[in-house]
C-alpha cells in the first residue's frame, strides 16, 4: 500500500470514530484532509471511493471552497460566536477577541490569543452594548435553525450602536435526502498562513436570504453581502439611534 493510500485509510478510520462520537468538526476535518490528499495526488479513484464510502454512511463531501480572510477592522472588542475549532477570528485579531462556544472541548483545542468562554450564543451573559463587532465564521451552520432568530437578537443586543455583525456561512440548496451530514472542505487564506479544514453540517436547507430576513427582524441594517461558490458573507450594522 503506498503512503498516500495508507494516510487516507487512517484518516477515514479516524473520521468514522469521530462520527460515532458525534464529533462533527473533527470528522469533517479528517474527511476533508483525506479528500485533499487524494485530490493532490490526482487519484480520482480514491476521491470517488472516499465520496462513495461516506455517502453510504450518510456523509456528503462538497467541493472544496476557498476564502481569504484579513483582520477585522476595529479598535474595540470582538465577540466571536462559535469561536472554537480553528478559531480563525482569534488568529486574525488575537486579544481583541472574546470567543464563545458551547463546546468546552472545541475551545480547549483552539490555538489563538482570544479569551475563550463556554457560552451559548442564544443566551449571552454580556451586558447590552458591550462589543464593537460580532462575528460568526461558519458557526450558524452548527446552530439549530430554531435558535437563529434568538442568536441575531442577542448579537444585536450586545453590540454598541453602529456596531457590526459579520457572518460567513454556506449555502445548502440541494436536497440530498440520503445524507445527514454535509462536509464542507475549506481552504482559509490568512495573511501569514493557510488553514485547511472542513466544517460539517447536519443536512438542512439554508441560504443567505433567510439570514437577511432574520437580521431585518432583529433590527439590523444590511451594509454588504457577497456570494462566492457555496460561501456567502453578510455585513450588518446596528443603527445609531435604536435601543436594545
Ligand atoms: C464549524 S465551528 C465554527 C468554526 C470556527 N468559527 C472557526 O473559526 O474554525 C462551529 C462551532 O459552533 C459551536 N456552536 C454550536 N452551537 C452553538 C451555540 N448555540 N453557541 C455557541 N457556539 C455554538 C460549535 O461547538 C462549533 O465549535
Amino acid at each position: 500500500m503506498d503512503d498516500q493510500v495508507l494516510e487516507v485509510t487512517t484518516l477515514l478510520l479516524e473520521a468514522e470514530s469521530a462520527i460515532q462520537a458525534d464529533k462533527r468538526h473533527e470528522a469533517a476535518t479528517k474527511l476533508s484532509q483525506a479528500y485533499s490528499i487524494a485530490k493532490a495526488a490526482n487519484n480520482s479513484h480514491l476521491m470517488t471511493e472516499i465520496t462513495q464510502q461516506f455517502q453510504r454512511i450518510g456523509q456528503f463531501v462538497a467541493d472544496q471552497q476557498r476564502i481569504e480572510m484579513n483582520p477585522i477592522e476595529t479598535k474595540g472588542w470582538i465577540l466571536d460566536i462559535g469561536g472554537g475549532g480553528e478559531g480563525i477570528i482569534g488568529l486574525l485579531n488575537g486579544r481583541q477577541v472574546v470567543a464563545i462556544d458551547t463546546s468546552r472541548e472545541e475551545l480547549e483545542e483552539t490555538q489563538n490569543d482570544a479569551l475563550k468562554v463556554v457560552m451559548d450564543a442564544a443566551d449571552l451573559r454580556f451586558l447590552s452594548a458591550s462589543f464593537d463587532r460580532c462575528t460568526a465564521f461558519f458557526s450558524m451552520m452548527y446552530i439549530p435553525a430554531d435558535q437563529h432568530l434568538t442568536v441575531f437578537q442577542e448579537a444585536y443586543r450586545v453590540l454598541k450602536p453602529l456596531g457590526e455583525f459579520l457572518l460567513w456561512d454556506v449555502t445548502v440548496t440541494q436536497a440530498e435526502t440520503d445524507c445527514n451530514l454535509l462536509v464542507l472542505p475549506l481552504e482559509i487564506r490568512l495573511p501569514n498562513k493557510t488553514v485547511e479544514t472542513g466544517y460539517g453540517v447536519r443536512w438542512r436547507k439554508q441560504e443567505m436570504e433567510g439570514f437577511l430576513e432574520l437580521a431585518k427582524q432583529s433590527g439590523f441594517e444590511c451594509i454588504d453581502t457577497w456570494k462566492k461558490g457555496a460561501i456567502f458573507h453578510i455585513r450588518l450594522r446596528k443603527p445609531q439611534n435604536r435601543s436594545g
